[in-house]
């Protein structure tokens, strides 16, 4: 359990990009909702992370095996297979670097020393019992088949050394070299630079007999592709009709061969594409591609376009015709980054494909429909008894759908996303990058949601809801949490998701990561505190903020789940269940000292970051609203009094409003001492003795540690009654015992050195309906010495 107080205040890192563009996006998502360092995230037990034992890891390629409970990892000379449950613990490894004299060899070729090794670019499921794995090889690709499974009691994991077989075609040349792959049937369809010299771009397929691909030097095809993700998906029930769809990026040409504009694009081919007889022979008789759009409109009618494709997630469903095809998009445009999130459905994908062939007379023509006879089969129709004109290969097809197929690649249409808008647009002036996105599909009591998961460059995953107000047509991001999974910034550069164990795993170069989900205990204990959170996963059942299972799923009674998603109105939910005077009482009560005319901080940060916080002062039976002036500054750790006066004693509340809802975290018994005295008190306690301390605290203070008070009963403003250690404590730091450690230290001595005041051991136990306190010892490096606070 973490304490209340998140305490990092950096500036925004994101501001939203549509404030630029004049959009009508809602500003919740300026901030995270939450935010957790790696050292909180570890703490919780949320985190496990796994960095092997020789150098940094370098994960390329991962691959989720939930039937055998493994994480496959493909490093840097190396594989592993790493447990599901724990990634850090019962790990196997096979080392497979590459020989001395290929390293040699590759020296000699003038490449770098870090990239003469064996880079892992490619681990797909081969069969139930072994794995693909392809790797650089030291600039000399190369393929072996990795035996996974079970001997008994242990995990088998184990290189077969007689597959070991060349990888040209199969894996880059280049450790930096964009690629993707997926195996389905024994075969490896695969998007690729074939050769050393990276010129060669394509898209192939391989099994043991036959090499299919793009053509060669046809810039039409592909041009300067950059490979970002490739999945099979049926069309319908003929298994002849399944397409393989690849996305990439490339460069349009014009008719100087010059490259424009980046597009992003979705091609696809037909799975059982045989290629031609006559002509076309070994190359795709059925690549077709289109342009993926991803834009804002914007107030002067010209569209913001969001054209470098980062990553591509699909959100399978039961229906695994149509998964959801989630695109994170960064522009191309040198004045402003910004990235965007656009979802496409696989119909205005197939509607596009089917729409009408792209067409221009010369490079420099604009494209146009084509409107001329288009050949029958339709070119790009996959060759099947049932549904391709009952040919039963694409080496029947007629050389006239050869011809046309090869010399229309573009479809005319591109695909627009969802409400034709991006779910999610940041543009980041910090400089922070956004690199991977996951996705997971949630039930929540209001609907199924959308959970983003997205990496950025440096260590941090944003976990994000994304909500569409068919109303206004607008849409609203929440940003749920910000979550540091790596100690070290470094650029997230795979997220998988494992719904089944609520997991993600994120690799980096510096180690791969196993993050929860969710943990909705952290969110507070109270009903408000669940339903601000807004988080999907979690709802109040009535005692704790817990995980939300869809009704009839679990025991508990759907009675008692609270929770809103869409509105986050803890206002309406939960505000049955209390009293305004009552929640007025709430809150922990501190006292703090104030020597006069210097500076004290009334620390109250809530775990909220979108809460904001309003302070009043409580004087006999009115309070008042404290707006900050010269003198006090509301600022986002507390309340700041540059130069106390004895007048400024009294009962300060600090309060929250997020989404209507009113909290009061704290109230603060401010008491002020005069200066003279103190100085006269440091003058003992420096001497030291710890007796003396207590002296001098009774002297100054006029009062021994006593029982338990009331604040409200206290007499402020210069006879406190401290109720415990934490009287020392306070005290100490007041009187200029910088070192929070040695103070926490000392008070313990003194406490314990007080035998008459034998107390049990003091524990640390949340008040009920509040968790804001702090545990002893936590935190300490932050907490300045309350009197020589800058601002
Ligand atoms: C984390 O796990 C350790 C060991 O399993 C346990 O002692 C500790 O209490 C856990 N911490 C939290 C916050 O659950
Ligand atoms: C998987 O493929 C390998 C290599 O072809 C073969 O030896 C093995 O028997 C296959 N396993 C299964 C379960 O088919
Ligand atoms: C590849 O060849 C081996 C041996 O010739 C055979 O056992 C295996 O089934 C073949 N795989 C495919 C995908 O054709
Ligand atoms: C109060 O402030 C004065 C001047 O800034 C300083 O000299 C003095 O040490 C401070 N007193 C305490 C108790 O910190």
């Amino acid at each position: 359990m973490m304490a209340g107080y998140i305490r990092t205040q950096t500036l925004p890192l994101m501001l939203l990009f549509p404030i630029l563009l004049g959009m009508t996006h809602t500003a919740h998502s300026i901030y995270p909702r939450i935010r957790l360092s790696h050292k909180e995230l570890w703490q919780m037990n949320r985190t496990w992370v796994f960095q092997g034992h020789t150098g940094p890891l370098q994960p390329q390629t991962m691959q989720l095996d939930e039937s055998h409970q493994r994480l496959y990892v493909g490093a840097k000379n190396a594989l592993f297979s790493l447990s599901l449950d724990r990634v850090n613990s019962h790990h196997r490894q096979v080392s497979w670097a590459s020989t001395e004299s290929e390293t040699e060899e590759c020296l000699m070729k003038g490449r770098d020393k870090h990239e003469c090794a064996n880079y892992i670019k490619v681990l797909q499921k081969y069969n139930q019992t072994h794995l693909m794995a392809c790797g650089t090889g030291a600039f000399n690709p190369i393929c072996a088949l990795v035996q996974v499974g079970h001997t008994g009691q242990d995990k088998l994991f184990m290189l077969e050394e007689d597959s070991i077989m060349s990888g040209r075609g199969r894996s880059p040349y280049d450790p930096m070299s964009s690629c993707t792959s997926t195996l389905s049937g024994g075969e490896l369809y695969i998007g690729l630079y074939t050769d050393y010299w990276e010129n060669d771009g394509a898209l192939c397929r391989l099994n043991n007999h036959t090499y299919t691909r793009t053509e060669r030097n046809d810039r039409e095809q592909l041009n300067a592709p950059k490979f970002v993700g490739s999945a099979l998906i049926p069309d319908n029930d003929d298994r002849d009709d399944d397409k393989v769809y690849f996305f990439f990026t490339e460069r349009e040409v014009d008719a100087e061969g010059v490259n424009r504009a980046v597009y992003t694009r979705i091609g696809r081919v037909c799975a059982n594409d045989q290629g031609g007889q006559r002509m076309l022979v070994n190359r795709w008789s059925s690549f077709q591609k289109t342009r993926l759009i991803c834009s804002v409109a914007g107030p002067n009618g010209i569209d913001t376009h969001f054209d470098e494709l980062e990553d591509v997630f699909l959100l399978n469903s039961k229906d695994e015709k149509n998964p959801e095809i989630f695109g994170l998009f960064s522009t191309t445009s040198a004045v402003f980054k910004g990235y965007a999130v656009c979802v496409y459905h696989m119909d205005d994908i197939r509607a596009a494909f089917n729409g009408p062939f792209a067409y221009r007379e010369k490079p420099e023509h604009r494209w146009t429909p084509f409107e001329g006879r288009v050949p029958f089969p339709r070119p790009g129709s996959c060759a099947s008894k049932v549904s391709g004109g009952g040919f039963s290969s694409s080496k029947e097809f007629p050389d006239e759908v050869l011809r046309f197929v090869r010399s229309h690649p573009v479809m005319y249409r591109p695909v627009l996303p969802q409400h034709h808008r991006p779910v999610l647009l940041q543009t980041e002036p910090g400089g922070r990058k956004l690199t991977q996105i996951a996705v997971d599909r949630v039930q929540a009591q209001d609907g199924h949601y959308h959970v983003l998961y997205i990496g950025t460059d440096d260590s941090v995953i944003l976990k994000v809801i994304t909500i569409y107000n068919k109303d206004t047509d607008t849409m609203e991001e929440v940003l749920l949490e910000e979550l540091q999974v790596f100690k070290v910034p470094a650029p997230i550069g795979e997220i998988i998701i494992s719904p089944k164990r609520q997991q993600l795993y994120v690799g980096s170069k510096v180690g791969v990561a196993q993050v929860r989900l969710h943990q909705c205990d952290l969110y507070g204990s109270e009903c408000a505190d669940c339903c601000l959170a807004r988080d999907p996963y979690c709802a109040w059942d009535g005692l704790t903020c817990s995980r939300y299972y869809p009704a009839g799923a679990y025991t508990k009674s759907r009675r008692f789940r609270r929770q809103d998603v869409r509105h986050g109105n803890a206002v309406q939910l939960c505000n049955g269940l209390q009293i305004d005077d009552e929640q007025w009482q709430r809150g922990e009560r501190k006292i703090v000292y104030g020597v006069e005319s210097n500076s004290t901080l009334l620390e109250c940060v809530p775990r909220s970051l979108q809460a904001k916080v309003h302070w009043f002062l409580q004087q006999a039976e009115r309070k008042h609203e404290i707006r900050g002036d010269e003198r006090v500054i509301v600022t986002s750790h507390g309340l700041l009094f540059l130069r106390v006066r004895g007048s400024d004693a009294g009962v300060y509340v600090c309060q929250t409003v997020e989404h209507g809802y009113v909290h009061t975290l704290l109230q603060i018994s401010l008491h002020v001492l005069g200066g003279e005295r103190v100085e006269s008190a440091i003058r003992t306690a420096n001497d030291g003795e710890g007796s003396k301390t207590a002296a001098a605290c009774h002297t100054v203070l006029g009062s021994p540690p006593g029982p338990s008070i009331s604040p409200k009963s206290s007499q402020p403003p210069s006879v406190p009654v401290p109720n415990s250690r934490l009287w020392y404590k306070d005290f100490l730091q007041l009187i200029g015992y910088g070192d929070a450690e040695k103070v926490e230290e000392y008070c313990e001595r003194v406490w314990c050195n007080d035998k008459k005041r034998k107390k049990p051991k003091r524990k640390y136990i949340p008040a009920v309906g509040e968790k804001r306190g702090k545990r002893k010892g936590e935190d300490n490096s932050h907490r300045a010495p309350r009197h020589t606070l800058n601002t």
